[in-house]
């Protein structure tokens, strides 16, 4: 599923930058060799990181 449609960044592409390390959603961006562009898909990918948090609290 694309979640980011200005920079066509599906998913998976954003799970392995977050499960690499990423920490904010600007990081998210900057390792996928990308800029925030109109922001809509920052929720989304907020949402994700904090998904990741909870799996590695819960570990
Ligand atoms: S949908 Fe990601 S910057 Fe527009």
């Amino acid at each position: 599923m694309i979640v980011c449609v200005c920079n066509r960044l599906n998913e998976d592409r954003i799970r392995t930058v977050i499960d690499g390390g990423a920490c904010c959603s600007d990081d998210v961006y900057a390792r996928c060799g990308v800029r925030k562009n109109c922001g809509r898909c920052q929720e989304t990918i907020e949402e994700m990181l904090d998904e990741k948090t909870a799996l590695v609290a819960a570990a």
